[in-house]
């Protein structure tokens, strides 16, 4: 577990101070778009992001002194391959860099946080599947250090998928992570879950579970089929399981400044989903699937990169929030 008290590691001020991170492969990595009629009137000269809309500063965030109970957010899309792993891992790192506490839950039976963080799951005695389904397994004896400080990991492996079909059968089947979590909240600020492709039991229990959402979109044409279901099913649990859920942000992955394919999805995501759309936008870069290789947050295997400001810049706005 992580107890430890050392001083929370400071982020450099040149990297605390980028305001929306892009890469673009050479470019000055910031987007200059400047047409006076795009910024509603308001500062002609105020850049334009990703978005479409004004670059706002994101304030460095407070230091804490004193830590918990944590926030817990479910990284959530049932569409797979958009992101929901990457972002875990890196918006975890980098909320620990600002000092927080993190706990990153595996909820995927696939375990790709689990590889990302440089862990074996076929290896695994006893995963986040022990905790949910044997009331003698503790979530205090399978949580893990990570080789990141004060990120803390609840691994998984192929032993989660049975336990769709198990947990039918439970009473308060629903509640089971939000349970079982409880003994270890106040020792975080930050649990973030990461769901599995699907709108099933085990990704309800992360809806029930958690404060807020965190839908990470891929910039891609077929990306906003299934966010309505999505979106249809984060109403339900918070009508009928849990009132407090709300949607943190949307996350728009994968973004192609050069394309204008990307830029034309973006416009219509938010002009669908407006101030829910962070100003953060992760580019799209071969560095990710670097890191998975790596087994590290971007934040650690390539600390300049416009990848690590991204989160970096995602994290002050999920503090902020
Ligand atoms: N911004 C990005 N640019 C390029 N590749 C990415 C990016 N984010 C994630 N990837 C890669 O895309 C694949 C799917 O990402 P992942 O985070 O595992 O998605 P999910 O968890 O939603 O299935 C992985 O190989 C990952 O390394
Ligand atoms: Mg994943």
């Amino acid at each position: 577990m992580s107890t430890s008290q050392e001083p929370a590691r400071r982020v450099p001020d040149s990297l605390s101070r980028v305001s929306i991170a892009t890469e673009t492969g050479g470019d000055s990595g910031e987007f200059d778009v400047t047409a006076p009629e795009e910024t509603n009137g308001k500062d002609p000269k105020a850049k334009l992001g990703p978005t479409g809309r004004p670059l706002r500063e994101i304030p460095e965030p407070p230091e804490l002194d004193r830590h918990g109970p944590a926030r817990v957010v479910a990284m959530c899309n049932q569409k797979g391959g958009v992101g929901k792993t990457t972002s875990t891992i890196n918006l975890g790192a980098a909320l620990a860099e600002y000092g927080r506490r993190v706990l990153l839950v595996d909820f995927d039976p696939q375990g790709a946080l689990s590889v990302g963080l440089g862990i074996q799951p076929h290896e695994l005695d006893q995963t986040v599947y022990n905790v949910i389904m044997e009331r003698s397994v503790d979530v205090e004896g399978v949580v893990r250090k990570t080789s990141v400080d004060n990120v803390d990991l609840l691994p998984s492996n192929i032993d989660l998928s049975a336990a769709e079909v198990q947990l039918v059968a439970e009473v308060g089947r629903e509640h089971t992570l939000l349970r079982v979590l409880r003994p270890v909240m106040d020792r975080y600020d930050y649990v973030l879950v990461d769901c599995q492709p699907s709108l099933g039991l085990l990704t309800v229990n992360a809806l029930t579970a958690a404060d807020g959402v965190i839908i990470p979109l891929e910039c891609e044409f077929f990306s906003l089929r299934g966010v309505a279901l999505l979106i249809d099913t984060i109403e339900k649990v918070r009508e009928r399981l849990n009132p407090k859920l709300d949607i943190t942000g949307i996350l728009a992955t994968m973004f192609d400044p050069r394309t204008l394919h990307s830029k034309e999805v973006m416009a219509r995501v938010v002009e669908a989903f407006g101030d829910t759309v962070f100003d953060t936008v992760i580019n799209r870069t071969v560095r990710f699937p670097e890191t998975t290789v790596a087994g590290e947050p971007i934040t650690r295997w390539a600390p300049r990169s416009a990848g690590a400001a991204a989160y970096r810049a995602l994290a002050r706005e999920v503090i902020a929030r």
